[in-house]
């Protein structure tokens, strides 16, 4: 058998139009999966699906409807990546409770019915990857990002929960968790050209990480390799959480 081969297995990745989803998705491809793409706007769904051969289907994994049409398109999957937009900035004392509810609905809720979806499947096959993307914020939480800071933590430690309990069904959980990447995330966030020199300064590496850096580690943890590692975080940070 040849070393991380993904030939035969079905992958669902969310938020996989753009950024970090859409280089996992290139990835698990370039492995031999076969890829189903979700994310809110068909356009970026459509020019991703051109370009890397994935199926795609539109879905808001924030609601229950959005999870179950993902994987209802996707089919038996026997890779989970859980990915999609982060929390917008605030004041961790200045948080409204719309932002509370929306941000546990698009980072917590997502994944964890994400996973329940896709685990019996797994579970019968005796092979399933769940991974989740977090942030190098559940390490060193950001001033600024209050409902990541806090939701990223709850979905490391509900999978490293679950791992626990599907650990000898053959399913492993894992997340990466990502430091600052160029992605359209990132320009948002600091599209301050002075602001985002000062912030690379501050990078061990001296530099932003790109999205094919972050979905490496997906990737690997997707392969049979990868089979006895489960209930990690694995940071792809350039050494900002050393
Ligand atoms: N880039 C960084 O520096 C960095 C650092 C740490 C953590 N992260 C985290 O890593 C994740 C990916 O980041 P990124 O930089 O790749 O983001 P990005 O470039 O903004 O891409 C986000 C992707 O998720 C999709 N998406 C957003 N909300 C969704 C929803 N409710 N349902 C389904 N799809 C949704 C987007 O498409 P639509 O908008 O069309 O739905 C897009 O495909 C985010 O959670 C981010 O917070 C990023």
């Amino acid at each position: 058998m040849s070393l991380f081969r993904l030939e035969g297995k079905r992958a669902l990745v969310t938020g996989g139009s753009k950024g970090i989803g859409l280089a996992a998705a290139q990835d698990l491809i370039r492995l031999g999966a076969h890829v189903t793409i979700a994310a809110r706007g068909e356009d970026a769904l459509r020019r991703a699906a051109d370009a890397t051969g994935a199926q795609w289907v539109v879905a808001d994994v924030s609601t229950p409807e959005g999870v179950r049409a993902a994987v209802q398109a996707a089919g038996d999957v026997d890779i989970l990546v859980s990915n999609a937009g982060g929390p917008p900035p605030s004041l961790p004392s200045q948080v409204s409770e719309a932002a509370w509810t929306q941000g546990f609905q698009t980072t917590f809720m997502s994944t964890a019915r994400l996973a329940e979806a896709v685990l019996g499947g797994m579970r019968e096959r005796r092979w399933g990857r769940i991974i989740a993307v977090t942030s190098l914020t559940v390490g060193r939480p950001s001033l600024t990002l209050p409902v990541s800071n806090a939701m990223r933590a709850a979905v490391t430690n509900h999978l490293r929960t679950l791992a626990l309990e599907v650990a000898s069904d053959g399913v492993t959980c894992n997340t990466v968790a990502p430091g600052y990447t160029a992605t359209e995330r990132l320009q948002a966030l600091h599209a301050n050209p002075d602001d985002a020199e000062r912030l690379k300064a501050r990078i061990p590496a001296r530099r932003f990480g790109e999205p094919s850096e972050v979905s490496a580690a997906v990737a690997f943890l997707a392969t049979n390799e990868a089979a006895y590692i489960t209930g990690q975080e694995i940071l792809v940070d350039g050494g900002w959480g050393i």
